[in-house]
């Protein structure tokens, strides 16, 4: 059987990443240039620092991911890139250098929705996963429960109204003192401290699978604050596991609800926050307990990469038809109809 061969370039925010993935599900490369350093000292993603270092780092990597894979572009089947959501001039350095690669080789240019590719890791990191599931996707902007009918059909159930579980994270981290990227810097020291020593409160949402992560964080600015206020140095390590509890806590049980309304057989995790340790553990117990499938895709699937991307552009239907190259990028670009995605 002839194998479908793709190469994708993810630069929506701060990875440069290209991957070469067979078939949709088997990485035949993935090569992963961080930006962490060059963001640290500004306790966040600065787009104009991100742009160019994807500027820098685009060629190089690319070249890598073809090289690890030991093929030359005339052997591939398409050129697949994360066209939105995310930071626009990050996007457009993915855009024009996949535009460019595609034209050159004269390869379909495919367009890739990046909250699709995080849902389609699903399919690299467990080989027979198929069709209809349901999967928690929480990124550092994004919170989603998305019912995955089939092959790139996405019907949204709930989301985050306010901040993304990883931005509550990574704002949660900053008031901790702790570096960027915060999510998993929180995560760590949540490790050494008691999950219920503050209490925090769980906000209540109108929408039944919707997230509201805002008061969670409020409520812990404001607990930090008070002891500071008394002279009381605030135990990080209680605070962290505290503040992770809370959000894993509504996390785990409104995707459950999701899952026991819909009949879903299988639940999946995507996106960053998808490697939290917490919610690893909970949502696996959780779906253990009532008979259904969880699937945890590894970390390094769970955090921007390009495999995904390719795995997203190989299940999508008219792959051989391709983008024209007029194709822009799209910060704002929606996954869902009549929801906001
Ligand atoms: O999917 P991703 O790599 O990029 C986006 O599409 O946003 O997700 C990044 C987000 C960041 O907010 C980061 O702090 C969070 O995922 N994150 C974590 C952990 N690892 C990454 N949050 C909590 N616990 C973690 N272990
Ligand atoms: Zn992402």
């Amino acid at each position: 059987m002839n194998e479908k061969r793709i190469l994708a370039i993810e630069t929506s925010c701060d990875e440069t990443a290209a991957a070469v993935v067979a078939n949709g599900r088997r990485v035949l490369s993935n090569v992963v240039a961080s930006q962490v350093e060059a963001h640290a000292p500004y306790g966040g993603v600065v787009p104009e620092i991100a742009s160019r270092q994807h500027v820098e780092a685009v060629n190089w990597v690319v070249d890598r991911a073809l090289g690890e894979a030991g093929l030359r572009l005339s052997e591939l089947d398409a050129v697949a890139v994360t066209a939105g959501p995310g930071v626009v001039g990050a996007l457009l350095v993915g855009v024009s250098t996949a535009k460019v690669l595609a034209y050159a080789a004269g390869l379909p240019l495919v367009p890739i929705n990046h909250i699709e590719g995080h849902i389609c890791a699903n399919y690299i990191a467990c080989e027979s996963l198929e069709p209809p599931f349901l999967c928690l996707v929480a990124s550092g902007g994004h919170s989603h429960i998305v019912q995955v009918e089939s092959y790139g059909e996405y019907r949204l159930l709930g989301q985050a109204l306010d901040d993304a579980a990883g931005e509550a994270f990574d704002k949660a981290a900053r008031v901790l003192g702790l570096p960027y990227p915060g999510g998993p810097a929180l995560d760590a020291l949540a490790e050494g401290g008691h999950p219920n020593a503050i209490p925090l409160p769980q906000a209540k949402t109108e929408g039944r699978y919707d997230f509201s992560f805002s008061c969670v964080k409020t409520a812990l600015i404001n607990q930090v604050r008070r002891m500071r206020q008394t002279g009381a140095e605030p135990h990080a390590e209680d605070i962290a596991a505290s503040f992770r509890m809370a959000v894993v806590q509504s996390l785990v049980e409104k995707t459950m609800l999701a899952a026991l309304d819909t009949g879903a057989k299988a639940v999946a995790l995507a996106g960053g926050v998808a490697s939290n340790r917490l919610l690893r553990a909970n949502l696996g117990e959780a779906a253990a307990q009532k008979g259904i499938r969880c699937l945890i895709p590894p970390p390094w699937l769970c955090t921007d990469n390009a495999a995904m991307i390719a795995s997203a552009a190989y299940h999508r239907a008219g792959l051989e038809k391709g983008a024209a190259l007029a194709l822009n990028a799209d910060p704002g670009m929606q996954l869902f109809q009549g929801r906001c995605g």
